[in-house]
């Protein structure tokens, strides 16, 4: 949810331009609605500013020329809230004077009393957003004062809402403020040098892996090659531990693949292989809390949300116990009158800062007596300060705005404790445990042979579909779970509707849609659904329906009662058909990738969304 870059240098031979622009375009997948630059020079401020995506804007109007001798510049990549996505709205945002200039992440929920109060003190606004407010309070701030730091301390206070912003002055070229609450924000350092602020660290990567991660109401100045950080609350020096970056860029760059979405879908086996490997004393910590507690929840959004139904599905399974899933803007409204104490809520979120799942968290926190498991692929992301134990799920970055090998990770951790509380538990024989941790190991080996093996099927598959404009998924059982998920990836990426819904409720109004040629894609492995799923086909294949059918390799039944096929290479047996979800849905992302392309879109960059979604 929109992109923050900076830099402040006192080397002489960067190109800042270029360094500014490649280090907003890491950050694209937040927000690709309008971008922009501002860079200072002889004590004056030059913006350039448009809307669309960067290299759009870049080939427009040149985004990444500023002044020889700017030390400086603050760069946004926007995703609209406030504010149609154009030139003026775009970031950065003035104060009256053209001195102070603000690019931010967030929203600032009381704005427009703001703004009010600050048109009746004669301030002019440009724009439509409520960014715009911060700048004007920090002028009025300076114009009572205040210098400049105390300025941006006084006018947050009067601001309700979510920020990781920065701001710069033409008057101080020597540094730039950074401030965060609620939006992620972290700080790049060579010592001596250069200091880069960033809303996640592979913007600055290439430069530095050494980085600061600042927490809610931290306030940093940054100067050139160091940096110094206050508690917002009570204006103190803190000392913040600097951390070195284990991962090189390599991973969050496309590495000769197309897209980042392609590259991903091919990274799961080995992302896979690292989730594996996730300590079993963690595992063994999440196992225990889960087997002695009474209310389990799960929760998270979109992607992350159909990864906690497939999880919770394998947990329940060994465990026993059935797990609510509730969707986190859902959370709190459903569970206001019935929240009990010492529950344990699972929070499962690729970022780690997606706002209405740390929200959801947050009230339970407040309201009970309540475990917080968490499951992210962020180290130290928001989520994790309110967990009382934390996975990380060992994906890697992830940067295409649709989640693929992070979807694979979720499931395959859940399945992983589910497993550990099948020993505890001692629920199945020793022998069957073993059979389904052989069959969990096996699974990045059998989507490694699928991605190899089959694309020209889901290509020639997608090909016979260019004309669908829209879909049914469907299933039965956990692979619901999958129908979703692959309806989503579809929905997201190729632009086509997508209702993904249980194969057998689906008789019970969406059946009435089906006309000839409607394609259908049933998720069909040979669990104990199977046979019931044959009479699901045969009622839509009856009504003129097209069957397309993911199944495995040595299926007969379904496949021979579908136009189209995709197999799976899996053994069809009980020990494999409960990690379905994992070894399935890669066909439907790319599936989904290839459908992008056919329609001339781009996967990495689907319209109107965003990958870290920070508002409600
Ligand atoms: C879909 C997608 C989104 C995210 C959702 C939650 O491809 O990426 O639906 O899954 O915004 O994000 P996280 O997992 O970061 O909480």
């Amino acid at each position: 949810m929109c992109g923050i870059f900076g830099i402040i240098t006192n080397q002489n031979n960067l190109s800042l331009g270029k360094v500014v622009l490649e280090g907003i375009k890491r950050l694209e997948y937040r927000g690709y609605d309008s971008c922009g630059i501002v860079s200072l020079s002889n004590s004056k401020l030059f913006v350039k500013k448009d809307s669309g995506k960067i290299d759009e804007i870049q080939k427009k109007i040149n985004l990444a020329e500023i002044p020889n001798n700017s030390k400086l510049a603050l760069a946004h990549t926007r995703w609209a809230t406030h504010g149609a996505p154009t030139k003026i709205n775009s970031h950065p945002h003035l104060d009256c004077s053209n001195k102070i200039a603000i690019v931010h992440n967030g929203i600032i929920e009381n704005f427009i009393e703001l703004r009010k109060d600050l048109i009746n003190q004669g301030h002019i606004f440009k724009s439509d957003t409520d960014t715009e407010v911060i700048p004007h309070l920090i002028e009025q701030k300076m114009k009572e004062g205040l210098n400049f730091k105390d300025s941006i301390v006084e006018a947050l206070k009067l601001c309700n809402g979510a920020y990781g912003l920065a701001v710069c002055h033409a008057d101080y070229p020597d540094l730039i403020i950074v401030v965060r609450k609620e939006s992620p924000l972290v700080i790049g350092i060579e010592e001596g040098k250069t200091t880069y602020l960033a809303s996640d660290i592979p913007a600055f990567l290439p430069l530095t892996r050494k980085c600061y991660i600042m927490e809610d109401d931290e306030l940093a100045v940054l100067k050139a090659g160091e940096v110094d950080f206050y508690d917002l609350k009570n204006d103190k020096k803190i000392n913040k531990e600097l951390q070195v970056i284990e991962w090189t860029i390599d991973a969050a760059e496309k590495g000769g693949y197309e897209h980042f979405m392609l590259k991903e879908i091919y990274e799961e086996p080995t992302a896979m292989q690292r989730t594996l490997k996730i300590s079993k004393d963690l595992l063994q910590v999440f196992a225990n809390i889960l087997w002695s507690a009474e209310n389990i929840y799960i929760t998270a959004a979109g992607t992350s949300f159909y990864a906690s139904l497939a999880g919770k599905f394998i947990v329940s399974r060994f465990l026993g116990k059935y797990i609510q899933a509730i969707e986190c803007s859902e959370f709190q409204t459903q569970l206001s009158n019935s929240l009990k104490n010492n529950s344990v809520i699972i929070a499962l979120s690729q970022s780690g800062e997606t706002i209405d799942t740390v929200e959801a968290i947050r009230w339970a926190k407040s309201k009970k007596n309540v475990k917080i498991l968490t499951i992210t692929n962020v180290v130290g992301s928001t989520l994790t300060r309110y967990s009382d134990n934390v996975i990380v799920t060992q994906a890697g970055p992830e940067i295409g705005v649709a989640a693929t090998k992070t979807y694979c990770t979720q499931v395959l951790t859940l399945a992983l404790i589910a497993l550990e509380i099948a020993k505890l538990r001692k629920v199945e024989l020793d022998s069957d445990i073993e059979k389904y941790e052989m069959a969990l190991k096996s699974t990045p080996q059998i989507i490694e042979k699928f991605l190899n093996e089959n694309i020209d099927e889901i290509k020639n598959i997608v090909n016979t579909l260019e004309k669908s404009v829209q879909f049914f998924f469907l299933a039965r059982g956990i692979s619901i779970a999958t129908a979703k998920e692959g309806g989503l990836k579809l929905k997201e990426v190729a632009c086509r509707f997508i209702e993904g819904y249980s194969a057998a409720h689906a008789k019970h109004g969406p059946i009435s849609l089906v006309r000839e040629g409607f394609p259908i894609i049933f998720i069909a492995p040979p669990d104990e659904t199977y046979q019931r799923l044959i009479g699901n086909v045969m009622e839509f294949k009856a009504r003129g329906g097209k069957i397309i059918s993911l199944v495995v390799e040595d299926d007969k039944t379904i496949s021979e009662l579908s136009d189209l096929t995709i197999r799976i290479p899996q053994p069809g047996d009980k020990y494999h058909n409960i990690f379905s979800p994992i070894t399935f849905t890669p066909a439907l992302q790319l599936l989904a990738y290839y459908a992008s392309l056919l329609h001339g879109l781009d996967p990495d960059k689907p319209l109107n969304l965003s990958k870290t979604v920070t508002v409600h």
